[in-house]
């Protein structure tokens, strides 16, 4: 696998209820991403957030294989070469999930549903039926969680065990120290960790905005602006994130003891 891969976020405020303004934005934005392998674009970015009812979180949503939002994020992957892991409001049959699915050049490549809903989202949405996917796309592996999945080691542990190399979390965070864990869960599953966050206020929701990137070592590359419109990249050395040895006697998976967690299965 290649060793370098330039990867990043469009930080940006998704308008409820406004995909084509939507798609209208993440177009003019996408247009600073032609030099990039990698980008990831916040939560829910087709619909926006905080919907007042079942029925207009449903009005609101796309099925993955018949989605005009879906189709300009491929269309979009082919124009500048590049892949895009996004949040969507999706709908199966009668269902909805708050998804992500990264796409390439040759199309969609797959899926995440988020596992941890948080506060109203309990009202619109199942809880994600997927597990944890991992995708290899030739340069690198990747793997999807979205916001509040932010607070739960687990999922991050267990994509790393997966061997993925590069975290991509689209977010719309609210709470105000949520961005502190990302670094926290690179540092110790040593991955590259990207949160694309959106900005702005939403039907009493604020979000916080300051998108992050954070490297194997913890370090944070890039913080965004709370408020505004922004797209940032940076070259990760991938080798960084497939050297789990922490010391020459310490690796940072095969020193566990599962037998001593059996408590995280309860
Ligand atoms: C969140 O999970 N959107 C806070």
């Amino acid at each position: 696998m290649s060793n370098s891969i330039k990867a990043g976020f469009i930080q940006f405020q998704p308008i409820l209820g406004e995909q084509e303004t939507n798609i209208n934005k993440l177009s003019i934005l996408l247009e600073q991403a032609n030099d990039a392998d990698l980008i990831v674009i916040p939560e829910l970015a087709n619909s926006g957030y905080n919907f007042e009812s079942k029925e207009q979180a449903f009005a609101l949503s796309e099925k993955i294989d018949n989605s005009q939002f879906v189709d300009f994020l491929i269309n979009e992957a082919a124009k500048h070469n590049l892949y895009i892991v996004s949040g969507i409001n999706e709908r199966e049959d009668d269902k909805l999930y708050n998804s992500s699915v990264l796409v390439g050049p040759e199309g969609l490549i797959g899926k995440y549903r988020k596992i941890h809903l948080f506060m109203n989202e309990f009202d619109f949405f199942e809880k994600g039926n997927l597990g944890l996917p991992v995708f290899d796309i030739g340069i690198c592996k990747i793997g999807m969680l979205i916001c509040f999945d932010w607070i739960f080691p687990e999922v991050w542990r267990i994509l790393a065990l997966k061997g993925t190399d590069i975290i991509c979390h689209p977010s719309n965070l609210v709470l105000p120290y949520a961005q502190q864990a990302v670094p926290v869960h690179g540092l110790i599953n040593r991955t590259f960790n990207i949160t694309a966050n959106r900005y702005g206020i939403e039907r009493g929701f604020t979000f916080s905005g300051k998108s992050i990137i954070s490297d194997p070592y913890g370090k944070t590359l890039v913080t965004a602006s709370p408020d505004k419109d922004e797209v940032s990249f940076v070259n990760f050395k991938l080798d960084e994130a497939r050297n789990k040895n922490i010391t020459p006697r310490n690796h940072a998976f095969n020193d566990r003891f599962p037998s001593e967690y059996k408590e995280l299965l309860r």
